[in-house]
């Protein structure tokens, strides 16, 4: 269920940005993509390059057709919001 999501700003998108801490946002999804590092068939580098940003452009012009939500859905930490203006 949708309990225990976050809403993720990208300014906080963006303090993940680090191997071992690596959060990256696929059409408005934020996924923990640490665990999945050692296993993307693409490499721990080409991963990384999305760390602590939105990867759904690279990740659309690498492989469109891999279903993201399908494969990361246990790695899922929230949903991607717009800045909050103070
Ligand atoms: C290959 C998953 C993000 C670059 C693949 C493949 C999968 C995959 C399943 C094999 C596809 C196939 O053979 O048809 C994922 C997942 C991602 C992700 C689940 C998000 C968490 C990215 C990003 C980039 C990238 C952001 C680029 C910055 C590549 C490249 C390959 C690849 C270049 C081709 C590797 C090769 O065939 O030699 N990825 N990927 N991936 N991925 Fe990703």
């Amino acid at each position: 269920g949708l309990t225990g999501l976050l809403r993720i700003p990208p300014s906080v998108l963006k303090m993940h940005n680090k191997p071992d801490d690596a959060w990256s946002a696929f059409q408005g999804k934020v996924y923990n993509i640490t665990p999945y590092l050692d296993f993307h068939p693409g490499g721990r580098r080409e991963l990384l390059r999305v760390a602590g940003r939105d990867g759904t452009n690279l990740f659309a012009k690498t492989h469109a057709w891999v279903n993201v939500d399908f494969m990361l859905d246990e790695c899922l930490v929230g949903f991607l919001v717009s800045e909050p203006s103070s």
